[in-house]
């Protein structure tokens, strides 16, 4: 039978450091969670090993956030979670892990990682395992690296029998010194886990159990020092996940140019991590692209769009300083510039959305025009369907929102309004000035604008010229 692991996230904490109420697992960075990025990498390292594995998410301050994270995660069955009645320290969270999920002592290997890690990849965790595999007389390894800047790490103390690690509270001026740290991640032998993990005293400056006390100068340990530190980065402060979210753009943009995707200015753009871009595509200076947004392929992106959770097809182009969410825009349609999508707005292959646009909630089908200065919202506008400029549909009563329905091959005119709910039909022309309040059936020619009085002469009466 295949060796099996446990792999235990620890995402307990408060943040007290970042100052936030949720918990510092569900922060987040490039568009997901910090907690997000660590399940990812050790899904991925679990499916590329002919390990069993199964996650357990140990949870304490604001579980339910945790929970309802959870219940939207594609790999929720996958996902267990154990809850820290009160967080007393990361030895006391692996606890209660094993309390709640006590069949996570039949492990062969217990791997422990932190939530605060966003830029932890699958690969530490591989050649983390492969130390413990190789060595069989270790009972456990632990992560470390030379970091730039010590602060609020654990520190690696070596000595001629192995290593120990000491909290930057509770270490004395020379330790301080040291550079290499714990990374927080962990892959041991559950026996070891077992027989020690009860031992853990509080006995230290912040009273609390700490993990670290699995690694003793005694066992048979092996600190496995990694030459990067930006993979351990761990997020503590707001300063540190703004860095991170740095490293994350800058990843995610190399990644899109090596698939084709070309930027004007790459230093400028923030792209969130789940977005997808196809291949030649043009992003300018200035964009921002967020959540789950897909853009096809040849797509031209110009300045100052932001573009959130929505669906960009091949060939179409968002021009200047348009703003879309949760919008689909089909095959070879124009956007903008400065046009609004809002959620629910979907618009057909070659149709163009131009100037000061906003469309909330409709179905424009293929080749629709509406170029200029309007609100199309609650409709349904047919093919090839010409708007003029300065059209409004009234959709909202104080109470209610109503549909607007309008046919294919019709025309609407400049400065009309839609009245609520209304149907214009197939082939119809409605004209220009209208505020139309009956529907207007296939064919047909509606009008509904006052009519015009013209006096000969008279216009002197209100000329005001000033004297001279
Ligand atoms: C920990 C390590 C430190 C290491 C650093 C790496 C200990 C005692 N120290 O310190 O050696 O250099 O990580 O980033 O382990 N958590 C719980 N329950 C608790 C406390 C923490 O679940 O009671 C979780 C947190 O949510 C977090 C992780 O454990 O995901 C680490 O906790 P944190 O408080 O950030 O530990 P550090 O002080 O950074
Ligand atoms: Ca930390």
């Amino acid at each position: 039978m295949s060796d099996s692991i446990g792999l235990v996230i620890l995402a307990a904490g408060k943040g007290t450091r970042m100052k936030i109420d949720t918990p510092k697992a569900l922060a987040k960075t490039a568009g997901r969670s910090l907690l997000d990025y660590v399940v990812d990498a050790t899904i991925k390292f679990a499916s590329a090993s002919s390990l069993r594995a199964e996650i357990g998410l140990v949870v304490g301050h604001k579980k339910e956030l945790i929970e309802e994270w959870l219940s939207m995660h594609p790999a929720k069955n996958m996902l267990k979670t154990a809850w820290q009645r009160e967080q007393n320290g990361t030895a006391d969270a692996l606890k209660s892990c094993f309390n709640d999920l006590p069949h996570f002592w039949n492990f062969d290997y217990t791997l422990v990682a932190c939530a605060d890690t966003p830029m932890i990849q699958a690969s530490e965790f591989e050649a983390l395992f492969l130390t413990l595999k190789s060595n069989p007389e270790l009972v456990g390894v632990a992560a470390t690296f030379d970091a730039h800047d010590p602060k609020g790490y654990g520190r690696i103390v070596h000595s001629e029998k192995g290593f120990h690690i000491v909290e930057e509270k509770d270490a004395s001026e020379k330790e301080r010194l040291i550079t290499e740290v714990n990374s927080g991640f962990y892959i041991l032998k559950t026996k070891h886990v077992k027989d020690v993990l009860g031992l853990i005293g509080n006995n230290n400056k912040s009273g609390e159990f700490y993990l670290t006390d699995l690694f003793q100068d005694k066992y048979q340990v092996k600190a496995v020092k990694f030459r990067s530190e930006i993979p351990f980065l761990g997020i503590n402060t707001m300063e540190q996940l703004a860095e991170v979210t740095t490293l994350l753009r800058k990843r995610k943009l190399r990644q899109l140019m090596i698939d084709g995707v070309e930027f004007l200015n790459p230093d400028s753009v923030h792209i969130d991590d789940e977005v997808k871009i196809g291949v030649g595509s043009v992003v300018y200076p200035n964009v921002t692209l967020l959540g789950k947004t897909v853009i096809g392929e040849k797509v031209v992106i110009e300045s100052g769009a932001f573009i959130k959770n929505s669906n960009i097809r091949n060939g179409s182009e968002i021009l200047a300083h348009s703003y879309l969410e949760e919008a689909v825009v089909h095959e070879d349609v124009t956007i903008g510039p400065m046009a609004r999508l809002r959620p629910g707005a979907d618009i057909g292959a070659e149709s163009k959305i131009g100037n000061f646009v906003e469309v909330k909630k409709s179905k424009l089908a293929q080749g629709v025009k509406v170029s200029h200065l309007s609100y199309v919202g609650d409709a349904e506008i047919g093919e090839n369907t010409n708007i003029g400029c300065g059209f409004i549909t009234c959709n909202y009563d104080g109470v209610n929102k109503h549909k607007t329905k309008i046919g294919s091959n019709t025309f609407i005119g400049s400065d009309c309004q839609m009245v609520a709910p209304i149907e214009i039909g197939n082939d119809a022309f409605v004209a220009a000035g209208s505020t139309i309040t009956k529907n207007v059936p296939d064919g047909a020619f509606g009008i509904a604008r006052g009519q015009q009085v013209t006096k000969e002469g008279a216009a002197k009466k209100f000329l005001k010229r000033k004297k001279t």
